[in-house]
């Protein structure tokens, strides 16, 4: 395990459920958002996303699970995520232990291969938990969206002798529409299941505050620690493959440089600059 630390803000290179053993005390924490490998078989570098059974899977699940429940403060939240398919179980699994506030739907619009003999996956399931359903931190001032009816129209109060607009503001329901995080995006990095800036800016301010410690045990491109130090939170990130651990420290500014190389970010093929020889070459060949 490795630590890397910089003005509340703190990277640990290792295995989460180690880490969290060893490396987080007990009631520290005022929101965990976990976001685990899904167990479909996406490549996080050399670490297969696939487990021998999904009862392994979910084994593992339980035991990282029970370790967040113990790090959080009697007034914290945690925010999981999963597989659709496995969500039902970690439902399950939570219910006895913390109180789950909501089921929330995270949609977006498909983009690439679309299933042809069934209906193809739009959304990604987030249980929204805390421990103590009579004290916990949920800013609902902080995250107002536009208040719609049908496409466009605002919400009107009718029963007034005027028609007027009687609420143009509300809290978000728990169908969250909010884009992927795609290639040609400021925000993308290398990295096969970023979540996206605006979600994570949802969770933390609606339940953390400023000062407050927000901690990801599995932080891949660290959104969560970037969006909480942006937020003025604290924030702990856990990863266990280095190279995202790297973009980690480029993110957080935790460190400029690693191993003797400037951690940069590697530019994608829109950002090369255009060969102008090859282009004239071209030209004179038309
Ligand atoms: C679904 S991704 C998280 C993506 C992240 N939310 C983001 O916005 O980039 C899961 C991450 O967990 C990491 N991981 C897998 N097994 C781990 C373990 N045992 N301990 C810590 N991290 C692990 C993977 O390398 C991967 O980056």
């Amino acid at each position: 395990m490795k630590i890397f630390e910089k003005e509340g803000h703190k990277i640990l290179w290792g295995d989460a459920i180690d880490v969290l053993t060893r490396e987080i005390s007990n009631r520290s924490i005022h929101l965990i958002f976990a976001d685990p490998p899904y167990n479909i078989g996406k490549n996080f570098i050399d670490l297969p996303d696939k487990w021998d059974s999904e009862k392994s899977y979910l084994e593992w699940c339980y035991n990282w699970l029970e370790s967040c429940i113990k790090k959080l403060k009697s007034n914290g939240s945690m925010y999981v995520m999963t597989a659709t398919q496995h969500m039902p179980y970690f439902d399950i699994f939570l219910r006895d232990k913390v109180t789950i506030l909501s089921r929330i739907v995270w949609h977006y619009d498909s983009s690439g291969v679309q299933a042809k003999k069934y209906f193809g996956s739009l959304y990604e399931p987030i249980l929204h938990c805390v421990k103590d359903k009579n004290n916990y931190t949920f800013n609902s001032e902080d995250i107002l969206v536009e208040a719609k009816t049908g496409a466009i129209r605002k919400l009107i109060d009718y029963r007034k002798p005027i028609p007027a607009v009687y609420n143009s503001k509300k809290v978000p329901g728990n169908v969250w529409k909010i884009p992927r995080v795609r290639y040609r995006m400021d925000e993308y990095e290398n990295h096969p299941t970023q979540k996206p800036i605006a979600l994570l800016e949802r969770i933390i301010k609606a339940s953390s505050n400023e000062g407050d410690i927000v901690l990801d045990p599995f932080s891949g491109t660290f959104t969560t620690s970037f969006v909480a130090k942006q937020l003025k939170r604290k924030s702990i990130g856990i990863e266990i493959q280095e190279e995202y651990v790297k973009i980690g420290l480029r993110r957080l500014q935790i460190m400029s440089e690693y191993n003797g190389q400037p951690l940069q970010k590697e530019r994608r093929t829109f950002e090369h600059p255009i060969d102008k020889r090859q282009i004239s070459l071209n030209l004179i060949e038309e």
